[in-house]
């Protein structure tokens, strides 16, 4: 039996893939960073508990806002130029807010950090979508949420070994350092060839297939490639609107509201508040048990991207969600009855509920969202899904603490495990298995 050859990666692949995966690690670390330096910011800055409030979502505001103007910038500049621009916004935003002497000084800081945010999570996955063969497409977008992950956990860790010094600057200017290896090793990285083909420059592209392929499996596929470039030069924002783009459109909008309305960042955002609601009194122990949880989104996320492509991204989602509500609905009924042992089911349920997200919502929606839409409208496409997701983000963290106090933690978080319910019916009634083909194959598949 001939066999069929297997599509392998250079080292330079590899070192493409680590640097355009740190912008994963600047979006965990400026995220995460907030809700140990806030306990320090609160008193120096005399800021109101609204205030306090705006500081922490003004992130999510420019996540929302640079979002939007993410797919058309990496569509008009290029990718690669994209996530150079992220990086610039990264390093102006953590040292605007090391140096605040202002609470809009410190707004500023955070809407720039926020930009860079939202314009990440469309170029970052679009790039390494681009870059990938597809038998490790999913490995390799799913590695940038392990960047996130990891870029939550170092935050975490930043904010413990930082806190006895009261050094709320050096824990914002440490998000600086990453954001500048990143711009000087993007010197080295190629523009992707999808990006390339669709703008004429062919030669490039082959060039660069050439340096990031061991194998030659792609030279079957040029003509593929720039057909699906070329026929789709013009793709506009109304083309979204065809029927077959409209139903896809909005599949991927749905997953990617999901992955919010599930209530990930109430975890996120709010893990040691959760403790001390079960009866955890240290800080100490509040802080523990949220790194707990942290390296729990870490080792699980990466088991993810080792299983991805293996069984699929349908299977794992759906394995994933029907874990976060389970782990939901038991962390619901341990605030119900609340006995001596509630401080520790909170904990292992949360554990749970985190490690169901990595192995699939977490970082499946990413590469799903990625990989479904056809060259001409993928970022704008993908725009609209991340501006839902930021958008859902910040209702979720809005709402949250007022959601505790009106139906108690048992009644949200049964409400999030209803959520998760309805996403799973969602996602085993209409989302394609996109596992192991190409984009360009993906996109005839679709829209055939
Ligand atoms: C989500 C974020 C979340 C993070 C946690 C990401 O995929 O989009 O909102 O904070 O995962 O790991």
């Amino acid at each position: 039996m001939k066999e069929i050859p297997q599509e392998r990666c250079t080292a330079y692949l590899i070192f493409v893939v680590i640097v355009s995966a740190l912008g994963g690690f600047l979006y965990g670390y400026h995220t995460g960073i907030i809700s140990g330096a806030l306990i320090f910011l609160a008193p120096i800055f005399q800021l109101s508990i609204v205030e306090q409030g705006v500081v922490v979502s003004t992130i999510l505001i420019g996540g929302v806002i640079g979002g939007l103007f993410s797919g058309t910038l990496a569509d008009r500049i290029g990718r690669k130029p994209t996530i150079g621009l992220t990086a610039l916004l990264f390093i102006i935003g953590s040292l605007a807010t090391a140096l605040a002497e202002t609470y809009s000084g410190l707004l500023a800081g955070r809407f720039l950090s926020g930009l860079g945010v939202g314009v990440i999570s469309v170029a970052a996955p679009l790039y390494l979508a681009e870059i990938s063969p597809p038998r490790f497409r999913g490995a390799f977008v799913s590695l940038y949420q392990g960047a996130v992950t990891i870029g939550i956990l170092i935050s975490l860790l930043i904010n413990y070994l930082f806190a006895p010094s009261q050094d709320w600057r050096w824990m914002f200017a440490i998000g600086s350092f990453p954001a500048v290896l990143q711009a000087i090793a993007l010197f080295y990285l190629p523009e992707t060839p999808a990006w390339l083909f669709k703008h004429g420059r062919d030669h490039h592209a082959i060039h660069t297939l050439a340096k990031l392929r061991k194998d030659t499996t792609w030279r079957h596929q040029i003509d593929v490639m720039k057909e699906s470039a070329s026929t789709h030069k013009h793709g506009s924002w109304s083309a979204l609107l065809s029927p077959k783009l409209r139903y896809l459109l909005l599949i991927g909008l749905v997953l990617s509201s999901f992955q919010q309305l599930t209530g990930i960042n109430t975890v996120i955002y709010y893990a040691p508040k959760i403790f001390q609601q079960a009866g955890v009194s240290s800080a100490t122990g509040a802080i523990l048990a949220s790194l707990g949880v942290a390296i729990m989104n870490v080792l699980f996320t990466f088991l993810s991207a080792w299983l991805l492509d293996r069984l699929g991204r349908r299977l794992l989602l759906m394995i994933g969600v029907v874990g976060m509500a389970a782990t939901l609905a038991l962390l619901s009924l341990a605030f119900f009855l609340h006995s001596t042992q509630t401080d520790l089911i909170v904990l292992l349920s949360l554990m749970g509920y985190v490690a169901c997200f990595a192995i699939g919502l977490g970082p499946v929606t990413w590469v799903f969202l990625s990989e479904v839409y056809p060259l001409k409208v993928r970022g704008k496409a993908m725009t609209l899904a991340i501006v839902a997701n930021w958008g859902f983000n910040y209702l979720v963290a809005l709402t949250f603490l007022d959601l505790i106090v009106k139906l108690k933690p048992e009644g949200t978080f049964l409400l999030y495990a209803g959520i998760c319910i309805l996403a799973l019916w969602f996602i085993h009634r209409y989302l394609p298995e996109t596992k192991g083909k190409s984009l360009e194959e993906i996109e005839k598949a679709l829209l055939r």
